[in-house]
């Protein structure tokens, strides 16, 4: 077993399988993956079935294989939201251009495509097909856009086909496919740089109620903090996520409290800091919210005010009273900004006593607020560190990696 794929030890791996002719060396791939340490699920296509039995791909698992988001025994065995959770890394090999295009569109209309859409785990995608379709125009577009929403691609290889063509198309080896799951893998043995560490993580925005119906709040998604959480997990950590509205699902092994209002945050983040080593503050947190909330709706026609006027009290600054609790090794904020952003950033930094601080420039509408993109630069105290435009899942992952680095002293006392 070559050394890099000890990482996948106890990694849990959901295959993917689509109907295209490399299907028949997903067995071999899979008996690599269970001799590598991993725990793996096999989903299959309906075509796929034309290609490999799920008779050998059960075999070689240990476990049964699921094609269909109807069989009522699978799921009351494991629903397919628990198996979307369940996942560490989701590989789709061999991925076919109908596949492809199924996901680029976030097209849920089978089990596979399902759980790749439900899942907060990393898509890793080995496409297959002859060498015309490959490239095609519209095959090179639903990749470059899967690409930029976070999937990875591996491959494919160049070569002679089964179709007796010659050129891109084949699948990766299954060697060279295990390697890449590898790569991707931070957890390696287990044991990752924040193993043995609690890292509580906010995300989201909060909501501050008006009256019953209208409230102020921001254009948090959610999804930077969800990943960073979804890093810290795979670096080993044990999570406390607290999530603000609308928020999407996050692993199973990620523990969750679901806040909607500054205050509820604050006292969330409170109760979890006696166990928690390091807190990294994602959240969009609403500064003020309304002094007054009205208990019934506030109506439009009101002759003797005509002009409405709000008052607002100032929130409780979550991370300062993190800092000030003294109760947490390390305190990293984010700064969302849109002008002056690295002076704006750095004075943030010091006024909240941070040990670090990662800004975004909220004003490119390309990144930052609601995009699955971002671009960053991590300020500490001895130095700046900038991670161009790309996916948030990977910048989380270089974050986590960076902070495990620069704050490792600490992290261990
Ligand atoms: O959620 P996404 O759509 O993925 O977008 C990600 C993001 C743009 C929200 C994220 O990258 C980001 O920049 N988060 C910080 C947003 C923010 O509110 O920044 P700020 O500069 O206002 O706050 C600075 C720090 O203080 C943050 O760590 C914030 O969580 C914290 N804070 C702010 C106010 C407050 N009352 N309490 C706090 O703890």
């Amino acid at each position: 077993m070559p050394e890099m794929t000890s990482n996948l030890s106890g990694q849990h791996i959901l295959l993917g399988i689509s109907g295209g002719i490399a299907a028949y060396k997903t067995p071999i791939l899979v008996r690599r993956l269970v001799e590598a340490g991993a725990s793996v699920q096999v989903v299959m296509t309906a075509n796929a079935h034309q290609f490999v039995t799920a008779t050998s791909l059960q075999a070689v698992s240990g476990n049964p294989v699921r094609d269909d988001l109807w069989d009522a025994g699978a799921e009351a065995a494991m629903g397919h939201i628990e198996l979307a959770r369940w996942a560490d890394q989701i590989l789709i090999a061999p991925a076919t251009a109908s596949m492809i295009a199924r996901l680029a569109t976030g097209d849920a209309s089978d089990l596979l495509s399902t759980l790749c859409l439900a899942s907060p785990a990393p898509v890793s995608i080995a496409p297959a097909m002859n060498q015309q379709m490959y490239q095609h125009p519209a095959v090179q577009r639903n990749l470059a856009s899967l690409q930029a929403d976070g999937c990875r691609i591996i491959g494919p290889d160049s070569g002679d086909q089964a179709c007796g063509d010659r050129g891109p198309g084949r699948m990766t080896e299954p060697e060279d496919l295990l390697t890449a799951l590898a790569e991707q893998s931070l957890t390696g043995d287990g044991r990752g740089p924040l193993t043995d560490c609690t890292v509580t993580v906010t995300t989201g925005p909060t909501r501050e109620a008006i009256d019953p119906v209208r409230y102020i709040s921001n254009h948090s998604s959610g999804l930077q903090g969800l990943a960073v959480a979804e890093s810290a997990r795979r670096a080993g950590a044990k999570v406390i996520l607290i999530a603000g509205p609308g928020v999407a699902g996050a692993h199973a092994e990620i523990e969750r409290r679901d806040v909607t209002t500054a205050q509820d945050m604050y006292e969330q983040v409170h109760n979890a800091l006696p166990s928690t080593d390091v807190f990294i503050g994602v959240a969009a947190v609403a500064d003020y919210r309304p002094a007054n909330a009205q208990g019934q709706k506030i109506k439009r026609h009101r002759q003797e005010e005509p002009d409405m006027r709000l008052a607002l009290v100032e929130n409780p600054d979550i991370i300062a009273s993190v800092v000030q609790s003294g109760q947490v090794k390390v305190v990293v904020g984010f700064a969302a900004e849109t002008n002056d952003t690295l002076n704006n950033a750095r004075e943030k930094r010091a006024r909240k006593g941070l040990d670090a601080i990662v800004v975004n420039d909220v004003s490119d509408h390309s990144i930052g607020f609601n995009s699955s993109n971002n671009a960053v630069t991590l300020i500490h105290e001895n130095g700046e560190i900038d991670f161009g435009i790309q996916p948030k899942t990977e910048i989380a992952e270089q974050l986590i990696y960076q902070l495990g680095a620069l704050f490792k002293n600490k992290i261990t006392l």
